[in-house]
């Protein structure tokens, strides 16, 4: 980390909204942790917000989450969310609206009480996806600071149209030289395991009435479609208790989940899972509801 504690040290000490950018395996979870542990080492208070919904540090995948920072067993328990909004896929280009509000909703709640307040996100950085993901994140998150890690200046066009746009402040550093890529498997291994931890067992069976759902099913919907959707188990103040999973065995809805106390209703996310592997296979909410059709 020689090339980056320094870096690391300056955000600390500067505090503020800041978000960190880059394309994937550039290192950007990884800086985000020196600067939270010299955060702590400051005594300062520090909030992550976790907005990459693939490679999850703070709560499960398919949801943006929050996590407070202020003593190193904190620091310890980073993948245990203080806050989550969901999102439903693990694949940003499919929910941009849902990935901007959420992350934008989790910093508004920072704000206020964090010295630091730390976007983490998605490797997209590039194409019509990443450009407008990063657009409006920079739109709704006020970040004093943009962070890019990159090779080479692949930043640039991203960095340019941020600074034309918003004159945001923007800080970059090459991606340390020691850096391995994760492979594919390693990453789509990683989302399995945190998977099986959000919705380990004994997950709980709550009866549910077709009501429940935002959006809302279309009368006459065939509630078999719905087996197996992952859905964000939602209190009544627009917050995410945790993740879910849709049965319907024996003519009968159920949502299997850990968090049924409190839970108001069930967002539908766009991905089905697998109980027994954990892998997840992403579904068109449109065609789930109204058919090829429509
Ligand atoms: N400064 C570094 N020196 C050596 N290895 C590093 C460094 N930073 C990160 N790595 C390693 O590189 C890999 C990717 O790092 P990291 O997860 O921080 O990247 P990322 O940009 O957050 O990736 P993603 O886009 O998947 O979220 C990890 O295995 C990590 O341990
Ligand atoms: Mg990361």
């Amino acid at each position: 980390m020689t090339d980056h504690t320094q870096l690391a040290a300056t955000i600390a000490d500067q505090g503020g909204v800041v978000m960190l950018i880059g394309a994937p395996d550039t290192g950007k979870s990884t800086l985000a942790r020196e600067i939270l542990r010299q955060s702590i080492a400051k005594g300062k208070v520090a909030a992550l917000v976790d907005a990459d919904v693939a490679q999850s540090t703070v709560g499960p995948p398919g949801c943006v989450g929050l996590k407070w920072l202020r003593t190193s067993d904190d620091l310890t328990e980073i993948s245990k969310a203080d806050a989550l909004r969901f999102v439903g896929s693990t694949n940003p280009s499919r929910l941009v609206l849902q990935m901007v509000l959420a992350t934008a909703a989790l910093v508004e709640q920072a704000r206020a009480t964090a010295d630091l307040v730390l976007i983490d996100t998605t490797g997209a950085v590039s194409g019509v996806v990443g450009q407008t993901l990063k657009y409006h994140k920079v739109e709704t998150c006020h970040p004093e600071l943009v962070v890019g890690l990159q090779r080479g200046a692949e930043l640039e066009p991203i960095i340019g149209m941020l600074q034309r746009f918003f004159s945001v402040d923007v800080t970059t550093a090459d991606v340390h030289p020691e850096l391995i890529p994760l492979s594919p498997d390693v990453r789509s291994e990683a989302r399995v395991q945190q998977l099986k931890l959000a919705l380990s067992d004994p997950l709980e069976a709550w009866r549910i009435r077709p009501t429940v759902f935002a959006p809302t099913l279309p009368t006459g919907l065939d509630l078999d479609r719905l087996a197996g959707m992952v859905v964000g188990v939602q209190d009544g103040v627009g917050a995410c208790l945790g993740l879910g999973v849709l049965d319907y065995t024996d003519g009968v809805l159920r949502v299997l989940t850990n968090h049924g106390e409190g839970m108001q209703g069930l967002r539908l996310g766009s991905m089905r899972v697998d109980l027994s592997t954990f892998e997840t296979k992403p579904v068109n909410l449109r065609e789930l509801m109204f058919g090829l059709a429509l």
